[in-house]
């Protein structure tokens, strides 16, 4: 069976930094909080009016560049998303359409921070099968239009920002690109880190009372999160790498999904790898879920800490509450 590699990738945030200053003009909270307990300085946010789509369009044109393809050249779009541009139809279409590609299958996944690895191992499928060349595989939020900014929300609202991240793969040679992906979920938790409203089952779906009591707003319980992630970021590192003959000491590059700084760097303590071994970039992001390791992906290529031959392993964990990982050989 052919493998799949990653041949191109690129990333695209909006213009609009947001400092934590700025943020704690709209609710109580300050620079100093947030930067001890999540290590962000700063988040990007789109202007009203931009979805993720539109994101994901810069962030493709980049990666079809690095991968020296145009858009008909793309056979399937799996497009990972919490926040899809409208309710339906979802976000894949509107890249088909926006992008100009043929009229091609668009695949909309949810998965929320482990979406993008979720869509890589299913674009994997896809391209080990033979049913696909060339899929772009695409991580994008646009959280800014749905936190609460008001001091209610502030425990979840510093955390998160907009972004988009893609990557194109197509069939590589054996023992390169994609070694193996590994998912997980367990719905017994999903109210751990979710938005209850709107509510399909109910009829309104929204209304002025759930407005009133913010039940459209992500809801955390941050401790929770905090250790379930600590611990399962690590097992799913460790899983993969049992599951193709490597140890730790073969790994050239971890890249966690950016969910608090405190937590790559437990979860790097706990697996005994260097900081230099960590990728971090959520000081200048924040949390972007599914956009989160792509964009890691884009500037750790950027930035030389991906070369020809480094084993690079990606982790997830988040709402679902899902956790996923890949080992990639570049
Ligand atoms: N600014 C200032 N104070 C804040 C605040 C903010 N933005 N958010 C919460 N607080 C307050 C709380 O109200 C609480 O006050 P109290 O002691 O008077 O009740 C205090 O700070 C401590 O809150 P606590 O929840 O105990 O803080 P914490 O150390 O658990 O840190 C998180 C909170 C959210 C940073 C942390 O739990 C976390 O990172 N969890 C994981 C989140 C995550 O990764 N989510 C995404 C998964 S993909």
């Amino acid at each position: 069976m052919r493998n799949s590699r990653i041949i191109g990738a690129g990333m695209f945030v909006p213009p609009k930094v947001v400092t934590n200053d700025d943020l704690s003009k709209l609710m109580d909270t300050s620079d100093e909080w947030i930067v001890e307990r999540s290590g962000i300085k700063e988040r990007r946010y789109a202007e009203d009016g931009v979805g993720v789509s539109d994101l994901a369009v810069e962030a493709s044109k980049k990666a079809l560049a690095q991968a020296g393809l145009e858009p008909k050249d793309i056979d399937l779009i799996i497009f990972a998303t919490l926040s899809p541009d409208y309710y339906f139809p979802g976000s894949g279409v509107l890249l088909q359409h926006k992008l100009g590609c043929r009229d091609i299958a668009a695949i909309d996944i949810r998965q929320q921070c482990s979406g993008f690895i979720y869509g890589l191992s299913i674009a994997d499928q896809y391209i080990k099968t033979g049913q696909s060349e060339r899929v772009l595989v695409v991580g994008a939020e646009i959280h800014s239009c749905g936190l609460d900014f008001s001091t209610r929300g502030r425990d979840v609202t510093v955390l998160f920002g907009d972004g988009a991240g893609v990557v194109i793969l197509a069939p590589g040679e054996a023992g390169k690109g994609i070694l193996s992906t590994h998912l997980h979920s367990d719905g017994g938790h999903f109210d751990k880190l979710w938005t209850p409203a709107p509510m399909a089952c109910r009829h309104p779906r929204l209304s002025h009372e759930i407005l009133d009591q913010g039940l459209h707003y992500p809801i955390m319980d941050g401790k929770f999160i905090f250790k379930m992630a600590i611990g399962k970021f690590a097992e799913i590192v460790e899983d993969a790498l049992r599951a193709n003959g490597y140890t730790l000491e073969d790994l050239d590059l971890f890249i966690p999904h950016q969910a608090n700084l405190r937590i790559s760097n437990m979860v790097g303590k706990k697996l005994g790898l260097p900081d230099e071994k960590v990728f971090n970039n959520i000081q200048k992001y924040g949390n972007t879920t599914a956009g989160s390791i792509p964009i890691a992906i884009s500037e750790a290529l950027e930035q030389g800490k991906i070369k020809e031959g480094s084993l690079v392993c990606l982790a997830s964990f988040g709402s679902g509450l899902t956790w996923a990982s890949a080992l990639i050989r570049w």
